[in-house]
């Protein structure tokens, strides 16, 4: 769908109701957004990696960051405010079309990262080789299937590591052009440290443009947007919940229900408290709340409330910042051009955010934001 390039990073802190939340509706398609604030005094900086860097992440235990920068994986020392780029590693090239990788996953015992790129496959690579600058860094890849899709833009982890998830966004023409989840198994590391894998199949979301997605903090449930509902119907992008048992094994089962989810929903994070998913809704300017708990049975109830931001939000992450009690935008940092991905340092008080149009790695010093509201003062959910 339209890529458009917003100049700045909305920070909109959402953190707790009061229960008198009201019906709610959900906001139309709008070109239109609010000025607000900008936070002074934050501390940001940037570094110039001289391609679009799209997908990042935080490594666990090491002091560094991986960062996709077209047919290459970047790594960055982040000892240093902002980090540096310190390396960039080729992946696999029989795998890579471009314009090369899209989303990276790293696995929850932070050993590997998958990389996928806007194609079929997905790439496995040794975080403790990639850091050393060993020669072998990427230790496999599994071919995927190219009816499903070869527009792949998100991969996640199962929480066992045992399954990869990939958005394929487009679909082909054998799923109608609507977008699919596509599931990979991984097997277990070799004593030589190769990963293998087979392709399970995919699960075709009977609508358009499928991107974001997020498992629920107890792993059962799959949450994935997508941007429209169909050709004749662009204005409904929708919210998809998935069970991850059958996606695992048969995933063409696996849908459990959908939901409206405004103009174009991208991106999707679920609450520190595990009650909330958040989704980005690129074309309405706004982030949508979600109960979690009723999406599954009770879709149509599920929606809570939406927070009008900056133009065109995409990235989306959590922070603590704000005030107990009250849903507000706390305020805006400035970025460069097209903040399109954002990781989380394993201590919380550093975001990096890929720039993706001005081709520079930026972080933000989270650390101490302003609190600004909270005058419900009902008990913290968190964010
Ligand atoms: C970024 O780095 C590239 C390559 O090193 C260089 O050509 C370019 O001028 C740099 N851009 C900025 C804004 O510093
Ligand atoms: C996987 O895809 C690559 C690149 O298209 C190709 O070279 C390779 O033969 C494929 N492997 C299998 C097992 O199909
Ligand atoms: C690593 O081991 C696997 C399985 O034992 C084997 O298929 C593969 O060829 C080996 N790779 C290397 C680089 O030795
Ligand atoms: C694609 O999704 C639409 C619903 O938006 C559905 O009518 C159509 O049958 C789907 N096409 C395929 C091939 O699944
Ligand atoms: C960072 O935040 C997450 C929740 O968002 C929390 O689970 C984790 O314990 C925090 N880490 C540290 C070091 O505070």
């Amino acid at each position: 769908m339209t890529r458009s390039f917003p100049a700045t990073l909305w920070l909109a802190v959402a953190v707790a109701w009061s229960t008198t939340v009201t019906a709610v509706s959900l906001p139309d398609c709008s070109t239109t957004a609010p000025e607000q604030a900008t936070l002074d005094h934050v501390r940001t900086a940037s570094v110039n990696v001289s391609d679009h860097p799209f997908g990042l992440v935080y490594a666990t235990k090491e002091r560094a960051a991986f960062v996709i920068l077209s047919t290459t994986l970047g790594v960055l020392d982040t000892s240093t405010f902002p980090p540096s780029l310190i390396r960039r590693v080729a992946l696999a090239e029989a795998y890579l079309s471009p314009p090369g990788g899209t989303s990276i996953a790293l696995t929850h015992d932070g050993r590997h990262v998958l990389v996928i790129t806007f194609s079929t496959d997905i790439v496995i690579v040794n975080v403790a080789r990639l850091i050393a600058g060993h020669s072998n860094a990427v230790v496999g890849a599994i071919n995927g299937s190219t009816t499903a899709g070869t527009t792949a833009i998100e991969v996640i982890l199962s929480s066992d590591d045992e399954c990869a998830f990939v958005s394929q966004e487009d679909g082909t023409p054998q799923t109608g052009l609507n977008g699919t989840i596509e599931v990979f198994r991984l097997n277990k590391p070799t004593a030589n440290g190769s990963v293998s894998g087979e392709y399970v199949g995919s699960l075709n979301l009977m609508s358009r443009f499928v991107v974001g997605s997020a498992l629920s903090p107890d792993g059962r449930t799959l949450y994935a947007t997508s941007e429209v509902r169909s050709n004749t119907d662009l204005r409904r992008g929708t919210l998809s919940v998935i069970e991850v048992n059958t996606l695992r094994t048969n995933p063409s089962q696996a849908l459990i229900t959908r939901t409206n989810a405004g103009c174009e929903p991208v991106r999707i994070i679920v609450s520190a408290n595990k009650r909330i998913v958040w989704v980005t809704v690129k074309e309405s300017n706004h982030h949508l709340a979600f109960v979690a708990g009723k999406l599954a049975t009770h879709p149509d109830e599920a929606f809570l409330a939406s927070i009008q931001v900056e133009t065109s939000p995409v990235g989306l992450t959590r922070c603590a910042c704000g005030a107990a009690g009250k849903l507000a935008v706390v305020g805006e940092i400035p970025t460069g051009m097209f903040s399109r991905e954002f990781a989380r340092s394993p201590d919380n008080k550093t975001i990096l955010v890929s720039d993706y149009g001005s081709r520079e790695v930026q972080a933000i010093d989270v650390s101490r934001l302003p609190a600004r509201g909270g005058r419900h003062g009902a008990s913290a959910w968190g964010f």
